[in-house]
Formats: structure tokens, C-alpha cells, sequence
């Protein structure tokens, strides 16, 4: 070190607005290709807002079975996600390929703390020949629940998506019994739009969702600020 404090600390001591959307800068390895040929997506930065419990960053090749673990059963996908098993050398191999960060959507691990706690993602939508949306999905472990994690984090991740792409709607969907979900996302600032008829197939029958959505003028962006340059 150069007597200078670490800059997490740096940061943290900054008199930043409550909402203030941060990257927290970490003094790790920079990105680098494994001998197999994976790329390594170092953990160098979290997003993060000063009044949010939860963090967000990229997924490392130390979280793959955490993550396997999180699809392992209704148990661990909650009720609402459980889907039967799928391949779990799919994700590695998409991480290998990308870091699970593309064009077309990306994976963030959820962290409270040092704790990993879940995963949001986002998949494109395209909604006309020169328009897409991004459709974002949360699950948390079990036992990280119900402690407002899951609209913490999603409130990130849509100032996150907003800040970086240039979309206009965010929407989610989750299943019309999937109360914590529909409360998750009010409190992260989504509407609801109304309901999709028998839209997902989940044990032997067809269920319908709720579809809710924010918009790019319904997020302040403009108090964002960041360590390095914007975020
Ligand atoms: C759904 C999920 C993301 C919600 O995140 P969470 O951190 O548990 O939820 P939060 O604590 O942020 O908020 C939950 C809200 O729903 C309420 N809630 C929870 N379960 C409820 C129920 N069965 N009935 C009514 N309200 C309920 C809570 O009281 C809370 O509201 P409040 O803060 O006003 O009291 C999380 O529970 C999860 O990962 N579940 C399994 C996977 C899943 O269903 N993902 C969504 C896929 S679309």
C-alpha cells in the first residue's frame, strides 16, 4: 500500500446522498484466462446504493457449485422456480464462454456482506425490430428470505441496467400466487401490468403470471455516482 487508505474504506467515508448508486472497488487480481481457457471475471468491483443491505457482482468460478446448488430442488429454488434438474455443466459452460455477462443478458451474484445470498438475472426481450426490454429474475437461498434482500437487489439491478444499456422497460414475471415476489418488486419500484394466462408450466399444469415493468423515467439515475468514473 502507499499509506493511502483501501479504497473501500476511501469510499465509504465519502459523504455520498442515501440512494447514491457506488461501485465498491476491491484490490484483487485484474480479469485473466485460465489455463483451460475460461475467463476468469475477478470480483474487482460491487454495485452497490449506500441504503440498499445487499451488493451485487459478477459471478467467479469459486461460486459455480454455490450456484448449482441454488437449482438443486424445490427446496432450494423455492416452490414458485422449482422446474425439474437441468444439466449443471450448462452454466460452467456458459461461464467459461462469458463470464455469464453478454449482449443478451448476465448473472450477478447477490451478496449481503461477505454472505453470497442469491442471483438476479436479466434476459433481452425484443419487442420490435429495433426496441428490446430486459426481463430480470431473482432467487435467494432459503435462508436469506424475507429479510428484504429481494427487493434490494433488484432495485439495484435496474439502476444497474439503466445505467449501462440503453432500455427503456424492465419488466418481471413470476407466478400469480408468488406473493413475496409481487411485494419484492413493488418495493423495488415495478407496476403492475396485469395478468399472463397459463403462461408457465410448473408440476403437470399450466399457471398464470403476473407481469410488472419500470421505466426508464421512473428511476432517478442522475444522483449516481461512482468511485471511477460513472457507473
Ligand atoms: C421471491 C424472493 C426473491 C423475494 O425476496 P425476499 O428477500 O424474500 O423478499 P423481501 O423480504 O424483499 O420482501 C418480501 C415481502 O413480501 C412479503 N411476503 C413474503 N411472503 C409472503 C406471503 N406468503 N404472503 C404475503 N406477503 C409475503 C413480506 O412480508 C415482504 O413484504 P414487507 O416488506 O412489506 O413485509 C425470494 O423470497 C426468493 O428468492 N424466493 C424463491 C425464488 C423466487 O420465487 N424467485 C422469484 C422468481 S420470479
Amino acid at each position: 500500500m502507499d499509506g493511502r487508505l483501501p479504497v473501500e474504506e476511501e469510499v465509504i467515508k465519502q459523504p455520498f446522498p442515501p440512494g447514491s448508486l457506488l461501485m465498491l472497488f476491491y484490490p484483487v487480481a485484474p480479469p485473466d484466462v485460465t489455463p483451460s481457457g475460461a475467463v476468469t471475471v475477478a470480483a474487482s468491483c460491487r454495485l452497490a446504493r449506500m441504503d440498499d443491505p445487499v451488493t451485487l457482482r459478477p459471478v467467479t468460478e469459486d461460486d459455480l457449485s454455490w450456484l448449482a446448488s441454488l437449482r438443486d430442488g424445490p427446496v432450494a429454488t423455492g416452490p414458485h422456480e422449482w422446474h425439474g434438474w437441468r444439466d449443471p455443466r450448462w452454466e460452467r459452460r456458459q461461464w467459461a464462454e462469458s463470464g455469464l455477462l453478454g449482449d443478451h443478458g448476465g448473472t450477478l451474484v447477490v451478496l449481503h456482506g461477505t454472505d453470497r445470498v442469491g442471483t438476479v438475472d436479466w434476459r433481452r426481450v425484443q419487442t420490435g425490430p429495433t426496441a428490446f426490454n430486459w426481463a430480470i429474475g431473482v432467487g435467494l437461498a432459503p435462508e436469506f428470505r424475507g429479510r428484504g434482500y429481494g427487493s434490494s437487489a433488484q432495485r439495484l439491478l435496474v439502476r444497474y441496467l439503466f445505467a449501462h444499456t440503453q432500455v427503456n422497460r424492465v419488466e418481471a414475471t413470476t407466478e400469480i400466487t408468488n406473493v413475496a415476489e409481487h411485494r419484492a418488486l413493488e418495493k423495488a419500484g415495478f407496476t403492475r401490468e396485469g395478468i399472463l394466462r397459463g403462461t408457465t408450466f410448473r408440476q403437470g399444469r399450466w399457471h398464470d403470471q403476473a407481469i410488472y415493468s419500470v421505466l426508464r423515467d421512473e428511476v432517478k439515475l442522475e444522483d449516481s455516482a461512482a468511485v471511477d468514473g460513472e457507473v
